[in-house]
């Protein structure tokens, strides 16, 4: 299955999804396994500079252009994989310490650099529907990975990551914000 990834400018990046209907399709599944491909290749270096893709750690399907709420996340840190190919996402829980990437966030449907702090929070509960064990799951994340998971499911609002960086203050931590 050949993906492309839509760009910022178009209007169904800025849409909330619809819920996807359960139990999972047989192409909502091929779907979200062929984005999860897509991550996976896109972090072969080689690969990557061959087929001009950046390399990233998650994508939404608003990015392959279908309004769904679904989403995969692949985090390869060196030591460990971590691997969610989540439908229905929900934050159940969020902690009131934030956190904020050093040097910003990326995107792959956005090509400009926007610099600043995205101010998210550090800790997250979330429950969703994992297709990789087709079970109902709780997950708690911090830092990093919690960083990641609220950028995806932003997706799903029709939010990106610059709508978070304050234009007056872009460098400002919040009052109880970790930077990594
Ligand atoms: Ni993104």
């Amino acid at each position: 299955m050949k993906l492309r990834i839509v760009k910022d400018n178009k209007p169904s990046l800025r849409k909330k999804s619809s819920d996807v209907k359960m139990p999972v399709s047989s192409n909502d599944m091929e779907l979200l396994y062929a984005m999860n491909e897509y991550l996976i290749k896109s972090q072969d270096e080689e690969y990557a500079t061959k087929h001009h893709i950046r390399a990233g750690v998650g994508l939404a399907a608003p990015q392959v252009g279908v309004n769904k709420r679904m989403f995969v996340v692949y985090i390869n840190d060196g030591n460990s994989i971590f691997n969610w190919i989540l439908i229905n996402p929900k934050i159940i829980e969020t902690s009131a310490r934030m956190v904020a990437l050093k040097d910003g966030e990326g995107c792959l449907s956005v090509d400009q650099d926007h610099q600043g702090l995205v101010h998210r929070h550090y800790k997250i509960k979330m429950s969703a529907f994992n297709l990789l064990s087709m079970k109902e799951e709780i997950i708690v994340a911090e830092g990093y990975h919690a960083i990641v998971l609220q950028h995806e499911y932003d997706h799903l609002d029709g939010i990106l990551y610059y709508d978070r960086i304050d234009p007056f203050n872009p460098y400002s931590p919040r009052p109880n914000e970790t930077i990594l």
